[in-house]
């Protein structure tokens, strides 16, 4: 078989691997015993040629062969994993997965950290006072079994290939690429073992790739791998252009998603939790249809099961369920401003990139990965897109430890910010669906 050379050289020529070639590509990656600028040199070589369909499935499969898996088949019910492709505000984890966890599907999530203008899961839930994130296997399974759901981060022994390929990628301006995202999160997500897959695929400014067409087409390549290895996998296209519910930061962000498992949302957070929970339910196979979803999950909130769901996960995680009930237990920063309106009218834009880039400037997120985030740092936006605002209004309100960190801060939130003399209308926050038989619009499901 061919040398790592031979495979260089044969993809820098648009040949097609393969999957005795990607096998030790990958097993070299693992190992080490493929060097550094060989690894690197491939991935440009991916990058600028990319990878056919069954040239990606290989690639998912050998990164996923890589290290160990999780057995998730002593747990009863079916088990669906959620994942998204990243946000400002996206908080979306800490609602469905309870909601659907009262509704009878069990949600196993491996989440990240912050980095760069998208928020991180695990920085947020270690926001809720004590509240672990790294848990033992047994302890995993432990607390999806009994709560119904589990949110931690994942282990060193998870695909260790991706995290070798994901630092050269990230030193060698590859990490844009299609095949090599597609690879990077499906070998992940086959690695715990689920019954299928939903995936919230973001769009927009504050998304991974803003164009609609690049989102799509992600997508469908990560909905395509996750069949083609026998896991089904259900995608939900959502509009990512503005930051998603009321605030963006970690505690700000427990405290809007404690208040939305009470039953209070915002608009555009309950539009895109209740289809990604629905898709749940149509994924763990508890209901047929969008539609047949919806009765289910209105009593699931109602009745306070899906705030009961969570509080049993922060239990068993070691946080204190305090919190949920008394929400000045979460912290605050001391140093806080208000941003206002310099001209009357209707908001026609926040820009969720700039909001994104506002939170790092106030402490809540990280520019590199071994930067710390504050927990109590963030931004409260008064109003929305399509509401209206008077001249001399407060719209947003920043918080930070030091009063420095506020003034970059604001002046990115002013430029955030686009008003309209006009009515704006508002445009739906659920896009399109992904499976198996190819896109559809959400609004004709
Ligand atoms: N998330 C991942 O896990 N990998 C990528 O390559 C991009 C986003």
């Amino acid at each position: 078989m061919a040398g790592i050379y031979e495979i260089i050289a044969k993809k820098r020529d648009g040949g097609v691997l393969t999957p005795q070639e990607i096998s030790f590509f990958v097993k070299g990656v693992t190992d080490g015993s493929i060097l550094d600028y060989q690894v690197s040199a491939l991935l440009m070589a991916i990058f600028l040629r990319g990878l056919h369909k069954g040239e990606m499935v290989e690639l998912t499969e050998a990164m996923l062969r890589s290290g160990e898996t999780i057995d998730l088949s002593g747990i009863e019910g079916p088990k669906i994993d959620k994942h998204s492709t990243g946000g400002v505000g996206d908080k979306v984890s800490f609602i469905v997965a309870p909601w659907a966890a009262a509704c009878g599907v069990k949600v196993p999530m491996l989440s990240g950290r912050s980095l760069g203008h998208t928020g991180g899961t695990l920085d947020k839930l270690e926001s809720l006072p004590g509240t672990r994130v790294f848990l033992s296997s047994e302890e995993f399974k432990r607390t999806l079994s009994d709560a119904g759901l589990v949110i931690c981060g994942q282990t060193d022994n998870l695909v260790p290939a991706d995290r070798r390929l994901y630092a050269l990628r990230d030193a060698t301006a590859t990490v844009n690429s299609l095949p090599l995202i597609v690879s990077s999160i499906m070998s992940k997500k086959l690695a715990l073992g689920t019954d299928g897959i939903v995936l919230d695929v973001k769009t927009g400014s504050g998304a991974f790739l803003p164009e609609l067409e690049r989102s799509r087409a992600l997508c469908e390549a990560l909905v395509e791998v996750g069949h083609s290895s026998g896991r089904p996998t259900l995608g939900l296209i959502t509009q990512m252009d503005q930051p998603l519910g009321s605030s963006v930061g970690n505690a700000l962000e427990m405290v809007e998603s404690v208040e939305a498992l009470r039953g209070n949302f915002a608009q555009d957070l309950y539009e895109v939790c209740q289809a990604i929970a629905a898709a749940i339910l149509v994924a763990g196979k508890r209901v047929s249809s969008f539609d047949q979803a919806k009765p289910l999950l209105d009593e699931a909130l109602g009745s306070g099961r899906a705030l009961e769901r969570f509080r049993r996960m922060v239990e068993l995680q070691g946080g204190n369920p305090r919190a949920l009930d008394d929400l000045s237990l979460f912290p605050r920063s001391g140093e806080s401003c208000v941003v206002k309106a310099r001209q009357s009218g209707y908001i026609a834009a926040v820009d969720a990139f700039s909001v994104g880039m506002a939170t790092i400037d106030l402490g809540a997120g990280r520019v590199r990965k071994e930067d710390g985030v504050d927990p109590g740092a963030g931004i409260l936006l008064r109003r929305k897109v399509g509401e209206y605002v008077e001249a001399g209004e407060g719209w947003a309100e920043l918080f930070a430890s030091s009063r420095g960190r506020l003034e970059q801060a604001e002046t990115r939130m002013v430029q955030s910010l686009r008003i309209s003399p006009e009515p704006v209308k508002l445009s739906p926050r659920v896009l399109e669906t992904v499976d198996s038989l190819g896109v559809r619009s959400w609004e004709k499901i």
